[in-house]
């Protein structure tokens, strides 16, 4: 499979680049630390089965049809897998992959480029798919439902529409947000889907198999100790693993047990229920300032000097799963498990409000 991307995140750090393309040198899968250690197999990915077992009778179906798969629409937090997810698809379609993001398809000629670009039974994966222009969601439509374009030619009254067939591909689109997808996009997809936090035994084992793959020692109940203070999230757990080995040598005899990495991950000031600086001081001001809350998203973000984007995306999703944190309509309210803890106390208004 050859993937054809500008970066070592399937285009996502080049957010900004006028190139929707990406450009045409095909990069192998392996020359970054996150790529050599993205899964590119459904044996390797772990985790999200129900997702998993969907996808495997989809894509041998497509095969035996000789058709392309439907269009595929994943949404979750950051770091579950979305992107690495595609790439598996497409290894597994035996197809190449096109990657981009939708701050890079800006004007027109940047989605019409790459959708004629492509070959039969290509994918194409949209990250940030909820930033489209409307402009782009509308050449997007008729090429998604039925693989035609629709060009117009000439001014005013000359004015013609060209359609243009286009070869048959899947689109896979990718967001943290897809409440911001509009209506008529998301029912072009034919299967959304939303990727799921991962347990404790699913991160350990993520943990496991990048530790044999960088050549770090390790054992079951380390790898279980970091696993618990990765907030669910693959990315998470495999960035702490790395932390983790560096105190292991250092401070160490190299091995990473449970004692070394709750020892590294109390001095990385990640606590035990994987929440760090600002997620506690999220909290703390919430319960601190506001009484526990309710409390709006944009106040909080100020107070802290963050942007509100990356509380909504990063820090919340957790919290929420957690159950540390509640979203009401009035704001965010901090839960009798997040005083807990936190180690504060409720007061009985508080409690009241709860009961
Ligand atoms: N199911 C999995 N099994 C093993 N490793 C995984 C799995 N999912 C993700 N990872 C690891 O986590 C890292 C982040 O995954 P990925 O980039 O696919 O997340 P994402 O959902 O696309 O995030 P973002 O929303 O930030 O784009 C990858 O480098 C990969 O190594
Ligand atoms: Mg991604």
């Amino acid at each position: 499979m050859a993937i054809i991307s500008d970066d070592n995140d399937f285009g996502k750090q080049n957010l900004k680049t006028k190139n929707p393309i990406i450009k045409t040198e095909s990069i192998e899968y392996d020359k970054t630390f996150e790529n050599s250690i993205r899964p590119k197999s459904f044996d390797d990915y772990i985790g999200q089965s129900a997702l998993k077992e969907t996808l495997k009778i989809s894509i041998e179906a497509a095969k035996m049809r000789e058709k392309p798969l439907d269009h595929l629409l994943f949404y979750g937090p950051p770091g579950l897998g979305k992107t690495t997810l595609a790439g598996v698809i497409a290894e597994q379609m035996g197809t190449d992959i096109k990657i981009t993001s939708a701050p890079a398809l800006e004007r027109p000629r940047d989605i019409i480029g790459i959708l004629m670009s492509l070959k039969g039974g290509e994918i194409l994966f949209i990250d940030e798919i909820h930033r489209l222009n409307k402009v782009a969601e509308e050449i997007l439509y008729p090429a998604m439902e039925d693989f035609f374009l629709d060009m117009t030619t000439g001014k005013s009254q000359t004015v013609k529409t060209l359609r243009v067939p286009l070869p048959k591909f899947t689109l896979i689109g990718a967001t943290t947000k897809a409440g911001e997808l509009s209506g008529p996009l998301r029912d072009r997809f034919g299967i959304i889907y939303r990727l799921q936090f991962y347990s404790i035994e699913e991160l350990a084992a993520v943990i496991k198999r990048t530790a044999s793959i960088l050549d770090i020692k390790i054992t079951e109940e380390g790898a279980v100790a970091i696993a618990k203070r990765s907030r669910g999230t693959p990315r998470i757990a495999n960035r702490l693993v790395k932390r983790v080995s560096d105190f292991a040598l250092i401070k160490f005899d190299g091995v990473i047990t449970d004692e070394v990495a709750n020892y590294s991950l109390d001095i990385l000031n990640i606590d035990e229920f994987g929440l760090d600086t600002t997620d506690r001081a999220l909290l703390n001001l919430i319960i601190e300032k506001y009484d526990g809350g309710p409390v709006g998203i944009e106040t909080i973000a100020a107070a802290l000097s963050e942007d509100v984007r990356t509380l909504e995306d990063v820090c919340e999703p957790y919290l929420l799963q957690a159950g540390l944190l509640q979203r009401t309509p009035r704001g965010r309210k901090v839960s009798p498990e997040g005083y807990r803890h936190l180690g504060k106390k409720i007061n009985n208004l508080q409690q009241s409000l709860f009961d």
